[in-house]
């Protein structure tokens, strides 16, 4: 079966890869397009070198620009490419703009769409993110969630049919990578940290780069924890920061962003880490790491549940505190993502369910 596959960003390399894995090793005609909105090495190539996967097969090259003109220069040049490939399906992963693109252009075409993390919500309209994955979800044909909450979500929209709770990808990569990393990742030796003496923290949502005031308490507050702090600094960050007046500070460590293997590696031996990342919040939690989140909320509110993340707040004090108290628990349980072999699952719904003249 032809099965077309849509990533574009950093996290969704991630997200598809145990997809694409499974969807070549059972024979399967995965045709992938990357949309090019991730384009400097250690945001795109280094990932798929990381994880194993091949090249796509088209790279869109759309680059960055403002919202409309990104997301309406994907679709563009999508369109041809899905027209001719005329896959069975067309799979689209989480909430950045080559989602929205990915799932637009072929339900336009009126190819059929699976989303792979449905049903998360933040109820944050002012994140791009939320309507990405709005939008995707309500033109979705299959909506693979990773959670029981996912579920719950789309059945409050009235979205039913279609739905599985398959698990999250995620775990899968993980499962896949982690041996790896810890076999091959030299980066604690190259920044010279050890297990438990660190803390790592990643800013990149708009949220809180764009507002000064805002990526100044954040900065202020990994100053004022006084451990070590690694921060692989996003590119949208990159600019921002120079501004913060305590850059000179000692404790943070401000690299290049890292590849998969060298942030699982950086991961599994931090102390904690300090997030507005989606993605970091469950591959903590995944690898017994405590969480505190950059954020006013959190679409993984099981990984709060469970008492392995803590949000953050607004202020230095607060971030704090939310640190302390994370790190002063002793959670028990681990929320529930799946238990590895949500890809599995995918590819078995989407060769299974098709009627047999269209397979
Ligand atoms: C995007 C996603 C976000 C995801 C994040 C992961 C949307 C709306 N947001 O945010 O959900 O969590 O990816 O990283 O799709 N840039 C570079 N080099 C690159 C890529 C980007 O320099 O390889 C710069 C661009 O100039 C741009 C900025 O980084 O100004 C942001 O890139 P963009 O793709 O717009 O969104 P992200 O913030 O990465």
């Amino acid at each position: 079966m032809r099965i077309a596959v849509v990533v574009g960003a950093r996290p969704q390399f991630v997200k598809a890869a145990p997809v694409l894995k499974t969807l070549i090793a059972r024979g399967h005609d995965a045709v992938q397009v990357h949309t090019g909105q991730h384009y400097d090495y250690e945001m795109s190539e280094v990932f798929f070198r990381d994880l194993g996967i091949p090249e796509p097969d088209h790279n869109l090259a759309v680059g960055s620009a403002s919202h409309g003109r990104q997301t309406g220069e994907m679709l563009i040049a999508l369109e041809p490419i899905l027209e001719a490939a005329a896959p069975a399906w067309t799979l689209v992963f989480g909430d950045t703009n080559s989602t929205l693109a990915g799932a637009l252009a072929a339900c336009k075409l009126q190819l059929r769409v699976a989303h792979i993390e449905a049903g998360l919500r933040s109820f944050n309209r002012a994140m791009p993110e939320e309507h990405n994955r709005r939008l995707t979800d309500h033109c979705s044909d299959l909506l693979f969630c990773p959670s029981q909450t996912a579920v719950d979500n789309l059945r409050a929209e009235a979205i039913t049919a279609g739905v599985h709770l398959v698990g999250d990808t995620m775990l899968d990569a993980i499962l896949l990578c982690r041996d790896i990393a810890r076999a091959r990742s030299t980066i604690l030796h190259d920044l010279a940290v050890s297990a438990g003496d660190y803390l790592l923290a990643t800013i990149h949502r708009p949220y809180n780069t764009d507002d000064p005031a805002r990526l100044a308490v954040l900065l202020d507050a990994l100053a004022e924890t006084g451990a070590t702090v690694v921060v692989p600094v996003h590119p949208r960050t990159r600019q921002a920061i120079q501004a913060w007046p305590g850059l000179a500070s000692g404790n943070l460590r401000l690299i290049d962003p890292v590849g998969y293997l060298d942030m699982l590696a950086l991961l599994q031996n931090a102390r904690a880490v300090m997030t507005d990342s989606g993605g970091l919040q469950k591959e903590a939690v995944f690898l017994g790491t405590r969480c505190v989140t950059l954020r006013p909320e959190t679409e993984w509110v099981e990984t709060i549940e469970t008492g392995w993340n803590r949000l953050g707040g607004d202020s230095v004090k607060s971030i704090l505190t939310a640190l302390d108290e994370v790190l002063g628990n002793e959670p028990t349980e681990k929320p529930s993502y799946g238990d590895g072999t949500a890809a599995a699952r995918i590819v078995d719904i989407l060769t299974g369910e098709l009627p047999q003249h269209v397979v």
